[in-house]
This record gives structure tokens, sequence and C-alpha cells, in this order.
């Protein structure tokens, strides 16, 4: 993409939620939650082709009161998942953060296509998979002209969890992104057999253990095994690693 097209497409979309609702990451241990957002299972549904599609709500996790109002697991290891036990302690598991505070297009590769354009952070990867519902988004973007073909590849994008992929309007240059209230998912990934991260939607500020900011986004996943090395978000090591939280599916 050429330096003055890329000025067009700058506004992600992502808004910030009011700021009674955000998370802490604390040095060592878990996620301190403050607002109580809901947070509920969502578990990833496959399309006819047995392709990530879309979402089904399972259990709705009750928050005690209080703030904050719960300490959610990072580590991996607590047996009263998602909540924290004190487990990583003694786990092993590294809880630095290594995440860059930059915004996510500084890092972002731009494909660009007649209609719709994508920005992709493969940092940001959960490995979810909506990318490839429909054929992969890196070769729908090049083609997509027909109502159907967009939605598609909006479709495909906006349901990326992490937010790697986002989805541009070519001639407006506006970010197409799904409304969230501000909540909080936790991905079940039945098609691969593992859990996945921590979904915090609907601009909930994430707060690292030095009190600094990470961008505010609309669609943002959060590690929650313990083993990403893009930490705090999600890199999609769990699908590797097989993790599972044990919760009900
Ligand atoms: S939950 Fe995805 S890398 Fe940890």
């Amino acid at each position: 993409m050429t330096d003055n097209k890329a000025t067009k497409f700058t506004d992600t979309g992502s808004r910030m939620a009011p700021d009674t609702f955000y998370i802490k990451v604390t040095a060592t241990g878990p996620y301190l939650v403050y607002g109580a957002p809901p947070i509920d299972e969502e578990i990833i549904v496959p399309n006819e082709d047995g392709n990530s599609w879309s979402y089904r709500k399972g259990i709705r996790i009750s928050q005690p009161t209080g703030e904050p109002c719960c300490a959610l697991c990072r580590c991996g290891e607590s047996q009263q998942k998602p909540f924290c036990d004190g487990a990583h302690n003694t786990a092993d598991w590294d809880p630095l953060e290594t995440a860059s505070f930059d915004p996510i297009l500084k890092d972002s590769k731009w494909y660009e296509g007649p209609e719709v354009v994508l920005s992709d952070n493969e940092k940001l990867c959960a490995y979810a998979r909506f990318c490839d519902a429909c054929g992969r988004v890196w070769t729908i973007v090049g083609k997509a002209t027909t109502e159907e073909e967009k939605n598609i590849f909006y479709h495909e994008t906006g349901f990326c969890p992490g937010g790697r992929l986002i989805g541009w309007d070519r001639k407006t240059g506006q970010a197409y992104e799904p409304k969230f209230d501000p909540s909080i998912g936790l991905i079940e990934d039945p098609l691969i057999k593992v859990s996945g991260p921590i979904w915090v939607k609907g601009g909930i500020r994430i707060e690292s253990a030095d009190g600094r900011s990470y961008e505010i986004r609309n669609r943002v996943t959060l590690c929650r095994c313990g083993q990403s090395h893009n930490k705090p978000f999600c890199d999609g090591t769990h699908a590797g690693t097989h993790w599972r939280d044990g919760l009900p599916v």
C-alpha cells in the first residue's frame, strides 16, 4: 500500500469502554478484572465445511462481588479455572510481558483489493481460524466485489477474536468492527479439542504490570495458558500444547 493510501486507513473503529472497566495484568500472577463485565464461555462453532464460523455461548461464569470482581488465571495451572488459585507461584511459566505497546497498525501488513482492504498484525494471532471459513481471507481480499463476497470478507475479519485482522472499505477508508458491549469470553475450540484465550471485547482497557496501558482495541485476546511468547496477548501457542481448562463445553 502506498503512503498516501495508508493515511486514509487510520481509524480502526475501536472505542474505549467506560473507564470503570479495565483489566490489570499483575507482574507474576493473575489478571485482575474491574467493572464486573459479564464472563461467558464462547464456543467456536463450525460451518458445513468444518471451518470456524461462529460462536455460541456456554456457561456464564458467576463472579464474586467487589473490586476487583475477580482474578483470572494467566499461568494456565490453576485448579479452579478460570479463576486464580495461587498456582502461579509454583507453575513452570514465564510471566513477563513482552508485547509491544505500539498501535496495532504500526506492525500490520496491508493487502489491497478492488473494493476492500485487509490489515494483518500476525503477532496477535489467536489461532481461531475464522480467516479460513470460506476461503482464505488473504485470497478473498483480492477478488471480493459482490455484496456476498464482501460480507464473507468482513465476516472472516470481524470474527477474528484477537483483532489480528481488520477489514476496511477501500473507498471510504472505514474499518469494519463488530459491535460489542464490554464483556469477556473464555474461548473454547472443540474443533481441535483445546481451550483458547480470554477474549476481551468492547474496548476494555488492559493495563500492564508497570502501569502502562496497551492500545484500546475492540477485540483483544489475553493468554490464559501461560505459554504465549507475546504476553499478555495470546499467540496461538495453546493450540500446539493442547491446553484445556476443564470447563464443560
Ligand atoms: S491462551 Fe493462546 S497462547 Fe496462551
